[in-house]
């Protein structure tokens, strides 16, 4: 570790040149309003502003594979049933009785049509009305008037998205230049090898705020250090998303002069859990390039997957892009995680925090999704194995975020501050948030 004397002179370094980035030099650097992150009316502003009129992805196409699965979708208080109405339809429907209200369906399943479970309406499963007992009752329902109010649906690299708003743009106009850089991902063509969920004790973007920014490694996740470039990421700003392409295999710079590239290749596939003794590699190689060849040969022989043609950066590097509000995705080979974050009920306190893994595909047919493990409030995220190495990082995670919430509503300060480069993302989410608030 440096010495004081050292770290002081490493802070005093002159500004990167990345700060004069135009895209980034435009966010400004107010802090932002702690309110935000507990404050009811904030949360009930989000709700008519926010999610009622972004796109947001609510499953995974292979979550609905045959006709009539189907899969709920909470925000907020909101409630959508996404179905697979045809071989070759999904749509989405408010998760209401159009009776009494009751609530239709309740998390996922298989239906050969939309009944109520209270007196038993029913609608097919493309939303027209099937059947009320005791038709001679409601005379006044017209059948046309009784169909189940739809959402709109789209789809995008085997990710179901949602919209509630009728008048809104395109998913594809909202996603701007994403599907020109996922083109080379490919994330129809994975699989969900795991789906872990748990209720956080921390408002919804407290939670997706610790994953926008790596400036907190060195304080949170010191083990990862020695093969994580952090302070050498990259930040892209895009219209309303934004990405980080984070060097691992690489020593972080906070390492001062015990950076050692060696240590750094063999700490990453140590980490994801590679045996060095079991491959084949020229010793000669550089020690990144020596990271990226031993994560292929370990997917060739465990996987079977051929990743020849798999650049460097895209074997080992974190690529995070923040799909805008909630919605991250590590498109990288060997960290191929989905995170998402929304609002649990109408608490401004809590928040559901999902992860998925989208393995990569080598079979013709899919293998059957992940069934969802919910972990309960006792329970750790190194508590469900299918998510490996990365259980301990998220407890790491996990331990802050109590911090954060109650730290947040007991400050004698107004706001949050922000760094200028490193928490960029975070800076460029609030910008986002604010214009669809406003
Ligand atoms: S509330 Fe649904 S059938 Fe009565
Ligand atoms: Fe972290």
């Amino acid at each position: 570790m440096e010495t004081v004397q050292e770290i002081l002179q490493t802070d005093t370094r002159p500004v990167p040149p990345v700060l004069k980035q135009e895209s980034i030099k435009n966010l400004g650097t107010a802090d932002i309003p702690r309110e935000i992150f507990f404050s009811p009316e904030y949360h009930n502003l989000e709700v008519e502003k926010l999610w009622k009129k972004v796109w947001q992805w609510a499953c995974r196409e292979e979550n609905i594979p045959n006709v009539g699965d189907y899969v709920v979708y909470d925000v907020a208080d909101l409630s959508v049933i996404v179905v697979r109405s045809k071989t070759d339809k999904i749509q989405a429907f408010y998760n209401s009785c159009l009776h009494r209200g009751t609530q239709l369906c309740v998390n996922e399943g298989n239906t050969l049509a939309l009944q109520c479970p209270f007196h038993g309406w029913t609608w097919k499963l493309d939303g027209t009305l099937a059947h009320i007992p005791c038709r001679w009752d409601f005379e006044q329902v017209e059948n046309e008037a009784f169909r189940l109010p739809e959402i709109k649906v789209a789809t995008w690299q085997g990710f179901v998205f949602i919209n509630f708003d009728p008048d809104c743009e395109s998913l594809e106009s909202y996603l701007e230049n994403l599907p020109e850089h996922f083109q080379q991902f490919a994330l129809q063509e994975r699989f969900t090898a795991a789906h872990v969920a748990k209720v956080m004790p921390a408002n919804w973007k407290v939670a997706l705020e610790a994953f926008l920014e790596v400036y907190h490694l060195n304080a949170t996740h010191p083990q990862i250090i020695k093969f994580t470039g952090d302070i050498n990421a990259q930040t892209d700003i895009y219209g309303s998303h934004n990405r980080a392409i984070i060097p691992f295999g690489v020593p972080s710079p906070h390492l001062g002069k015990l950076q050692d590239p060696q240590a750094a290749a063999i700490g990453l596939i140590e980490f994801i859990g590679i045996d060095p003794e079991k491959l084949q590699i020229s010793k000669e190689m550089k020690p990144r390039a020596y990271a990226a060849e031993a994560t292929r040969q370990y997917f060739n022989q465990n996987l079977e997957l051929d990743c020849s043609a798999v650049s460097d950066t895209e074997m080992l590097d974190l690529i995070s892009y923040l799909i805008f509000p909630n919605f991250i995705t590590f498109t990288s080979v060997t960290q191929p995680f989905e995170f998402r974050f929304r609002p649990y009920g109408n608490d401004p306190d809590c928040c559901i925090m999902e992860v998925l893994i989208l393995q990569p595909c080598t079979s013709e047919i899919k293998p059957p999704a992940a069934k969802i493990h919910w972990l309960t409030s006792e329970e750790n995220w190194s508590d469900a194995p299918e998510l490996r190495q990365s259980g301990p990082v998220l407890d790491q995670d996990a331990s802050n975020l109590l911090l954060l919430q109650k730290g947040l509503k007991a400050s004698a300060k107004p706001g949050i501050t922000l760094g200028n480069y490193q928490e960029s993302r975070i800076r460029h989410f609030h910008q986002v948030l604010d214009e669809y608030l406003s």
